[in-house]
């Protein structure tokens, strides 16, 4: 539902910053804005300090004015909380309120993003500040939804935080006995005997650095410590939430992710939050494949729902170290992407470039020249008239995915805290592998969770399965039993929720459904390959190596060298009605392809189109209508066959099953498919 129900247009517009200018600036701003078709601004991220000046004094004359001036103007809002910063006296006199660091320093007010989620000064004035924002303007009937915070994220190690962690512990595990046996304190003698004894893992107890990267020598206390963050970061949302729910029970609350964010659980954050919003940075060597990915990702935490994009840049970013501008189109471009994959806002970040700061150099629907024919306004102004006149097609819509990535952040969290098999093994690259092969394809991919209905599915792939969850071992026999296709990878089925291993051979509780034991792994340096032979032809096998044995699974594959060739690489295993693949090393992407394709054959799943590399076709299904969306990512144009008939709800031509259309180099179309006569 994201910004509410009965919406007529999709909602275009991004973060406002009028309190940095003066009022005269603003009668400007409004009139690019309707130049430019935006009808919704994000305001009040950043305003605590003006907002609060002092311990019991709250000052809002200025915001009441621009939120009048806003409302007069016909614009609608996203309103936020302005807790992401908190005021320079607040920390001076509360230095609670301060974060500590991995290393553990004390960090001293500045920045952002700086308050300590278990500071009891931070919790009490960020819930009171909100609390008083939505009694103050609850009855501006523009507000459309709820913004708390801004991008809420990071972790602290400071003492309060010590002292929540310990309850925490106390809370999950009940006896210093069980912490004992989960956190497996018999090894180097860690042995606890109450809970004050615990200290919070970091770089001055159990942690320490490789090449930059933070390992640790207990993962199940540092696993822990992730779940304690992100849960305790999610408690200062939801306390925020319920003081804006007591104003203004009906209005949607949000707070906005960052896709693969890895300190915060999002699968657990989904659930509190009324619709999900994310911002989409994407970094220069980015393909369209990753963005899409994280997109896919976001709508998935919420069972696939629609989403906001709440912030792009519509230019330039400043945060990198080489801020590419976006060429011409592809703002647009990544805009219908966001659209395709479910978003039903797009918005900026900015809408008036700063003059001072980090971030003046960051793009801005207005930019510092203060003119409406820059190429970025421009750009701008198309996209805003073409989403206007769109209006409400594809808001709702839905993606109708019959292939599902399992994808979890406990896994993610123990599997790269693991000391071995190798220091290379990173979860997303695994989960990349195979998205990237059925984004190919243009076959729709829905990014689950492992709780989340299997059922709807024809495939289900799980890659690098480290950790399974209770449970989660009888959800996936019961979908390869009912007939679906499962695939995982090296190195799964290997712990438990702890981290602690699941004795009795790798991969433990999947053994029977993968009918194999796999005996060791070989972690293969930089550069050193095996090899196998798939249907005829020959892949390289890197990173992990699985030794196994067939135990019932059909070997579809050998490796090629080294004291392990002729072992299998690749099983496929039949149980019930359905199989389960097990695909144990890492290859390169033709393979992906290769194999991808075998599964949709078998699985009968068809991709949307055929296009030619480099263009993307997705669609979006809503109340019968369905909305297909042709992205070309390819400087040149691309010749496409529509394989049914269409309108283009754009320009309003009719296209003709077997018609073949044009597509320019970073084009799109939005098609309607019409009914058959
Ligand atoms: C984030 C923040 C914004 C802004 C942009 C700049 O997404 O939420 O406040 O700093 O980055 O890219
Ligand atoms: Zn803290």
């Amino acid at each position: 539902m994201a910004y509410g129900k009965n919406i007529d247009r999709i909602f275009y517009g991004g973060d406002y910053n009028p309190e940095q200018w003066p009022q005269e600036v603003w009668e400007e701003d409004i009139r690019f804005m309707k130049k430019a078709h935006i009808n919704l601004v994000t305001l009040n991220t950043f305003s605590w300090a003006a907002l609060q000046p002092s311990e019991d004094s709250y000052c809002f004359e200025k915001l009441d004015k621009i939120m009048d001036f806003v409302r007069k103007s016909g614009l609608k809002v996203c309103m936020a909380t302005s807790t992401g910063a908190h005021p320079a006296w607040m920390a001076k006199r509360h230095p609670d309120i301060l974060r500590t660091d991995i290393n553990g320093i004390k960090r001293k007010f500045g920045g952002r993003h700086n308050s300590c989620p278990n500071s009891p000064t931070y919790r009490k004035y960020a819930a009171k500040l909100a609390g008083k924002l939505a009694k103050r303007y609850k009855d501006y009937e523009n507000i459309v939804a709820w913004h708390v915070s801004n991008e809420l994220g990071g972790e602290c190690y400071c003492e309060n935080c010590e002292q929540a962690f310990r309850k925490w512990l106390k809370r999950r595990f009940g006896t210093v006995e069980e912490m004992n046996r989960v956190f497996y304190t018999t090894f180097w003698g860690h042995t606890f005997y109450d809970w004050d004894e615990v200290v919070l893992p970091n770089l001055q107890s159990e942690h320490f650095l490789v090449d930059g990267e933070d390992r640790t020598m207990f993962q199940g206390i540092s696993l822990e410590y992730r779940r304690f963050m992100s849960e305790s970061i999610l408690e200062c949302f939801r306390l925020e939430y319920q003081e804006i729910k007591k104003e203004m029970p009906d209005i949607p609350v949000t707070t906005n992710l960052m896709g693969f964010y890895k300190p915060l659980d999002y699968q657990k954050w989904a659930e509190d939050m009324d619709f999900i919003s994310w911002d989409s940075y994407p970094e220069p060597g980015d393909t369209p494949a990753e963005t899409a990915l994280q997109h896919d990702l976001m709508r998935g935490i919420k069972k696939q729902e629609s989403f906001v994009l709440m912030e792009q840049t519509p230019s330039v970013t400043n945060w990198q170290s080489y801020n590419r501008l976006k060429r011409p189109g592809d703002m647009r471009l990544f805009s219908y992407q966001a659209a395709a994959h479910g978003a039903d806002a797009i918005q900026f970040f900015q809408i008036r470039r700063s003059i001072g700061a980090c971030e003046k150099f960051h793009g801005a629907v207005i930019d510092h020249a203060g003119r409406d024919d820059t190429r970025v306004f421009r750009e701008v102004e198309q996209l805003g008239r073409e989403l206007e006149q769109l209006g409400d097609v594809f808001l709702e819509g839905r993606t109708p995915a019959e292939m599902a990535i399992l994808f979890d952040w406990d896994n993610w969290w123990a599997l790269e805290y693991s000391a071995g098999p190798s220091i290379r093994m990173k979860y997303l690259d695994a989960v990349r592998d195979y998205y990237t092969a059925a984004y190919e394809f243009n076959v729709p991919v829905d990014i689950i969770g492992t709780e989340d209905e299997f059922d709807f599915y024809k495939v289900i792939i799980a890659p690098l399965l480290y950790m399974t969850k209770p449970g989660v071992d009888k959800r996936i026999r019961k979908f390869v039993k009912d007939g679906g296709i499962f695939v995982t990878t090296y190195f799964s089925g290997i712990v438990d929720e702890h981290d602690l291993v699941i004795q009795g051979g790798y991969p433990g509780k999947l053994r029977d459904i993968l009918g194999i034991w796999v005996e060791e792994n070989d972690a293969l340096s930089e550069g050193e390959e095996n090899s196998f032979v798939y249907k005829g032809n020959r892949y390289p096998a890197g990173l992990l190596c699985d030794l196994m044995h067939p135990e019932g699974a059909e070997v579809l594959s050998a490796y090629e060298k080294d004291f392990y060739q002729g072992m299998p690489v690749i099983t496929k295993n039949r149980l019930g009605r359905g199989c389960a693949y097990y695909v144990g090393t890492r290859s390169n992407s033709e393979f992906y392809y290769k194999f991808m394709e075998d599964i949709f054959t078998e699985a009968k799943i068809t991709e949307i189109m055929v296009t030619s590399k480099g263009v993307e076709a997705a669609i979006r299904v809503t109340d019968g209508r369905e909305v297909l969306f042709l992205l070309n990512y390819n400087k040149e144009s691309e010749r496409i066959t529509l394989n049914d008939d269409y309108r283009d709800l754009l320009d309003g031509k009719e296209y003709q099953t077997g018609n073949s259309i044009e597509i320019g180099g970073r084009g799109v179309y939005v098609l309607l498919k019409q009914e058959r006569k």
